[in-house]
């Protein structure tokens, strides 16, 4: 596989630290120091269709692509208002696109799985132009009332149009069934059958746990995908880590006894936009023009799950 083409949109609501001590007992200082976030966007009259469909559209003029000449659609989606039909199914008349569509839910990690399943549907033959969404509005499974949780996320969607290509170098992933550290649990509809106690209720998480696990996880990953390819640390040109927090990536810099400048970050901007983060960012470092044909990127996520990918890809860019 490789990217041919990028793009991102954002809502246009910006909701900075100070709006949030209108509404909770927390301070800028707080929200800063602990997890990195300055503000974050939050779908307000738009939906997440809207942002969802204007950044396919942006991937694919990015790639000097017509929708039409996609053969699969891929979502990576934690919850929206659709249960049914697929956000990828909505996403495909949005853009006019014909081809089929699927939607996964790896959480975080969505964008990582997204190229794994690219990278597989090309080998085998079956499709050769493909778009991947990652699209997600996590402001609607927190509970506003709860600062420890509400205060790092934010809604957002990228974009990115995948075609034959030899530029994954190594992909690890992982799923460890662990419920209890984070999780989302739906309302399901009355069934006079079902007498079952069902808990409904926000977003639940376990900060210090998903903390632990997530430096654990991504630092033992990238030296494996290093491991893997024969390179060092020093061989990657960004390490593009989903932004869940600035703690978390720096933990990890330090681990990896990298300079700063390796590990670009936009949490201050948007906060964490689940599995949105790594693509939103790579759309800002290709659009900026950072990006270097022959640059090696890591790519490394980690979500609920526990679910966590990370992969090497050669950046050989879309000629603009
Ligand atoms: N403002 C002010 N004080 C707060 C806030 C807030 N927003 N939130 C918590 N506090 C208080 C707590 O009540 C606690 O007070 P106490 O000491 O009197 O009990 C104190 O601050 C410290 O709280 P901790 O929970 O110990 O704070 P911590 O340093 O662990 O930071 C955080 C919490 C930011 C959630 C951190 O644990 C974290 O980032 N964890 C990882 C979160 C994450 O990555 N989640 C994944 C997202 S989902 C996904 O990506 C799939």
């Amino acid at each position: 596989m490789k990217i041919i083409g990028t793009g991102s949109a954002l809502p246009s609501l910006v909701v900075t630290n100070d709006m949030i001590v209108d509404i909770l007992d927390t301070s800028d200082e707080w929200i800063t120091t602990r997890t990195g976030v300055k503000e974050r966007r939050i779908l307000t009259e738009e939906t997440l269709t809207d942002i969802a469909v204007e950044a396919a559209k942006k991937a694919l003029e990015d790639a000097n692509m017509a929708s039409t000449d996609l053969d699969y659609i891929i979502c990576s989606n934690l919850v929206n208002s659709y249960a049914t039909p697929s956000l990828s199914s909505i996403i495909q008349g949005g853009i006019g696109a014909s081809c089929p569509c699927l939607d996964i839910n790896v959480a975080c990690a969505g964008f990582v799985y997204a190229l794994d399943i690219s990278e597989a549907f090309l080998k085998i033959g079956k499709v050769k132009n493909i778009l991947i969404i990652c699209a997600e509005e996590p402001s609607r499974i927190v509970d506003w009332t709860q600062r420890e949780i509400s205060i790092l996320f934010g809604d957002g969607a990228a974009a990115a149009v995948i075609t034959k290509g030899d530029d994954l170098k190594a992909m690890h992933l992982s799923t460890t069934s662990t419920i209890d550290a984070l999780y989302y649990h739906r309302k399901m509809e009355y069934n006079p059958f079902n007498t079952k106690n069902e808990n409904t209720g926000p977003l639940v998480m376990n900060g210090k746990e998903i903390y632990k696990m997530a430096v654990s996880a991504s630092t033992t990953e990238i030296s494996k995908v290093l491991n893997d390819t024969g390179l060092s640390a020093d061989d990657i040109s960004y390490f593009i880590c989903h932004q869940a927090n600035l703690r978390i990536i720096e933990a990890i810099r330090q681990h990896l006894n990298q300079p700063e400048s390796k590990f670009p970050h936009n949490i201050e901007k948007y906060g964490n936009t689940a599995s949105a983060t790594i693509p939103i960012l790579l759309d800002e470092l290709h659009k900026s023009k950072k990006l270097k044909p022959g640059d090696l990127l890591v790519f490394s996520a980690f979500g609920a799950g526990f679910t966590t990918g990370t992969c090497i890809i050669r950046w050989s860019g879309n000629n603009n």
